[in-house]
């Protein structure tokens, strides 16, 4: 039963990779324009690889920006937005570049009061210039606009990107967590750009319940896997990997319990997106995860004629969430889309894991194989009908 397991644990990990190398390590203060024009402030802002740039001259109320962001898909948009009225989306002034039916880039305003289709229409402040270039998979917007309220230097901001135009109307954006934490507040004269305190404390617990269903999921409980299968193959472990594995599983399983509740209210809060594949593994592995705990509480005794039927039980549940919360790590990642370092952090944790693994399964084959030659009975392993790793059952 292992090796298939293995295998797909290992495809696993190789396809996990391949997402996690396009990663953006650029900061604004590297980003330059090919008119030479300098601004006085940039930001690198916290979702969308997006990047502020500008200018503001306080006397005349006048704002030039350069906001530089990725669009969802080749054909997509970008938009920056000033809210003076809210936080969020809803009532932000937007400027919005995209390609236009004349295959010109442009950038268009839209006083945005609900997600229904986008009516261009006049905004807030008054648009002096506006351009936009698209190159190499980022457009960039730049825009000078005269800020109606003098002496309003502190303003929300928001901003945006989208996968598709259709008829010259941006469509809707996604919803994903980056697509909805898009929003901070502007120091137009420190050169600030902060989180919204919203946006904030929902990431915080995101954040924590990430942390806590990694190192349970993601890490603890196949650590306590491979100490169960490989340290047992040792007489002089006997008693020690057996504690050494209800201990790690036993806590795994406390931590994981308190992250998946964690889960459960993240998604009650979340009204408009449900995020229903991790939940349901996430639902999944908590029920596998409890049914191991009865397991440890039914289990027959070593000669038992059951005890069989229990060990491949035991076995089949625990290799299953070992392989669905590794998986559900990645989706949750997906999700939550943090800084690109923690997906390569949890990557290596997994292949020195999936390493360590191998090579006790190598060496365990070698030790079995050793004990079976010095056997007087040499075939005894394989005429009882049990699968080859029998050797290895306890
Ligand atoms: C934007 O739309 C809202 C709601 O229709 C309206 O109250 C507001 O005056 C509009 N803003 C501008 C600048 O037209």
């Amino acid at each position: 039963m292992a090796p298939p397991l293995l295998t797909a644990l290992l495809l696993l990990l190789l396809a996990s990779l391949i997402p996690a190398s396009q990663s953006q390590a650029a900061t604004c203060l590297s980003q330059s324009f090919t008119s030479n024009k300098r601004y006085t402030f940039c930001n690198d802002l916290p979702s969308l690889n997006a990047y502020l740039h500008w200018d503001f001259n306080e006397a005349q109320s006048t704002l030039s920006v350069a906001f530089i962001a990725p669009p969802a898909q080749p054909d997509g948009w970008i938009s920056w937005a000033l809210n003076p009225t809210a936080s969020g989306m809803a009532g932000s002034q937007a400027l919005i570049a995209f390609k236009q039916p004349d295959g010109k880039m442009a950038v268009k305003t839209y006083n945005i009061t609900s997600y229904q289709p986008l009516k261009e229409s006049k905004v807030w402040f008054d648009v002096k210039e506006s351009s936009a270039e698209s190159s190499g998979g980022t457009i960039k917007l730049f825009a000078t606009v005269v800020l109606p309220e003098k002496g309003r230097t502190v303003l929300n901001h928001v901003w945006q990107v989208g996968s598709s135009v259709t008829g010259g109307v941006p469509d809707k954006h996604a919803f994903q967590p980056a697509n909805l934490n898009s929003k901070g507040s502007l120091d137009l004269l420190k050169g600030q750009s902060t989180a919204s305190a919203g946006g904030n404390s929902n990431l915080k617990k995101r954040n924590i319940h990430g942390v806590l269903n990694v190192v349970s999921w993601g890490i603890m409980f196949p650590t306590g896997i491979i100490i169960a299968r490989y340290l047992k193959v040792f007489p002089s472990a006997d008693p020690a990997w057996f504690y050494l594995h209800v201990s790690c599983q036993v806590s795994a399983y406390a931590i994981g319990v308190a992250g998946w509740g964690t889960g459960l209210k993240l998604g009650s809060e979340s009204k408009s997106i449900t995020h229903s594949v991790h939940r349901n593994i996430g639902i999944t592995l908590f029920v596998f995860a409890t049914l191991q705990v009865f397991a440890l509480l039914l289990r027959p005794k070593k000669d038992h004629k059951l005890r069989i039927y229990w060990n491949i039980y035991h076995h089949g549940i625990g290799y299953s969430v070992a392989v669905l919360g590794i998986l559900n790590v990645f989706k949750g990642l997906d999700i939550l889309q943090p800084d690109p370092k923690w997906r390569r952090a949890y990557i290596v944790v997994i292949a020195v894991l999936g390493g360590i693994a191998l090579s006790l399964e190598a060496f365990t084959w070698v030790v079995v194989l050793k004990r079976k030659k010095a056997s007087t009975k040499p075939y005894d392993g394989y005429n009882n009908g049990h699968t080859r790793q029998e050797p290895l059952a306890p």
